[in-house]
């Protein structure tokens, strides 16, 4: 056992003389227990089930309880994703988290995370991407597998936008819903297995559509800000909603064309879940058929990072995806970013 502090110095890997493969050997889910449906929210501001439900195609959502945080739903996700993978906490070389609702600012949600698990071996740090924050740390961990750096990677998204969410402005209080979501990635000598390509963008001209203004360096919190409600999440909604399409579409022809797959080799299409028009007009955009669409957004609404690997969990869980089919993941978010992966089960 080392003391804190200090690790056994150990020989670099040799660089591989072709990238390793990054193959996906488990995921796990965990959202809170307690549901706030439309009937709800109706009780709570000036909103109607069918407004939300014709809007944006969400039903329910998870909220967590007071005093429960990111890593408190987010070790039950790695746990389940590790059992899967018949991986041990000491195994792990690395924990990437995307998230922009952590714990606490400081320390990572991830160093949180690998105390909690007792990965005591594993590096650890957080990726602040808005919704596109599993995309972008599941994209980093596979250049840490393929440049032979890490062996095993534990990459999570997680969120608690019910934590930032101004409960009396009815334009974003009824989209943000709660949850993890994790994925335990391990090195493969196969080519053409697990990742088959990832695409990240940014556009920082867009920030100012989604933001939280206060609680940063920029304003840090004073009794002004917290009366003000800058604590919480600021969106305009019409702009993003145009921004989402363009993005999506535009993260699927990138990924295609690396990948070098048309849309038929596409078994399944997990999009960000923030507002079903988004998803159909995306689809409807890029003539991809709707019944290879993975939609839960009527049960979890927006979880941001968490969104879509707690639907890739979903959807293996649902034996959607068998061995072989191709799975491409998009999203877009906070930023503005956006950005997407390709995967062979
Ligand atoms: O995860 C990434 C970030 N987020 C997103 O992707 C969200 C992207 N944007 C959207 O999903 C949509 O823009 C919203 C769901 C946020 C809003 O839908 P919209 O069709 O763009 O509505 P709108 O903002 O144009 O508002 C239409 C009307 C307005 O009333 P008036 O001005 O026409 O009288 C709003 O005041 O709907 C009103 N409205 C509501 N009415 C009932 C806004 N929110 C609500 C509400 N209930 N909750």
């Amino acid at each position: 056992m080392t003391k804190p502090g200090t690790r056994e110095p150990q020989p670099a890997p040799p660089w591989p003389a072709q990238p390793f493969s990054t193959v996906i050997v488990g995921t796990g889910a965990q959202v809170p227990e307690r549901i706030l449906t439309n009937a709800d929210l109706e009780k709570m501001v000036d909103t109607s089930d069918q407004w939300i439900v014709e809007r944006t195609g969400m039903k329910e959502r998870r909220i967590s309880a007071p005093g429960e945080a990111a890593s408190d739903i987010a070790v039950k996700a790695c746990e389940k994703a590790l059992a899967e993978a018949r991986v041990k906490p000491a195994d792990i070389d690395l924990i990437i988290v995307g998230t922009v609702t952590g714990d606490m600012l400081f320390p990572s949600t991830a160093c949180i995370l690998q105390q909690k698990l007792g990965a005591q071996r594993a590096a650890a740090f957080d990726v602040s991407a808005g919704c596109t924050g599993f995309i972008y740390a599941l994209s980093i961990a596979r250049q840490f597998i393929a440049t032979g750096v890490c062996r095993t990677v534990l990459v999570v998204g997680v969120e608690m936008l019910s934590k930032i969410t101004d409960w009396t402005d009815r334009s974003t209080c009824v989209l943000f819903g709660d949850g993890a979501g994790a994925a335990v990635l391990k090195a493969d000598a196969q080519p053409a297995t697990g990742i088959l390509a990832t695409y990240l963008a940014a556009d920082g001209t867009g920030g100012e559509h989604l933001y939280m203004p206060a609680g940063g360096s920029r304003l840090p919190a004073t009794v002004e800000t917290v009366q003000q409600h800058q604590h919480t999440c600021k969106m305009n909604g019409n702009a993003i909603f145009k921004v989402a399409v363009r993005a999506m579409a535009d993260a699927v022809k990138h990924l295609l064309r690396q990948a070098d797959l048309k849309l038929e080799d596409i078994k399944l299409l997990i999009p960000h879940q923030a507002n079903l028009r988004i998803i159909e007009a995306t689809t409807r955009l890029l003539k991809f058929p709707s019944e290879r669409v993975f939609i839960n957004i009527h049960k979890y609404g927006n979880t941001s990072s968490a969104s879509t690997i707690i639907a890739l969990d979903e959807a293996r869980k649902a034996g959607l995806i068998r061995p072989g089919d191709v799975v491409m993941i998009v999203a877009f978010g906070a930023g503005l970013t956006w950005g997407g992966v390709v995967i062979r089960f």
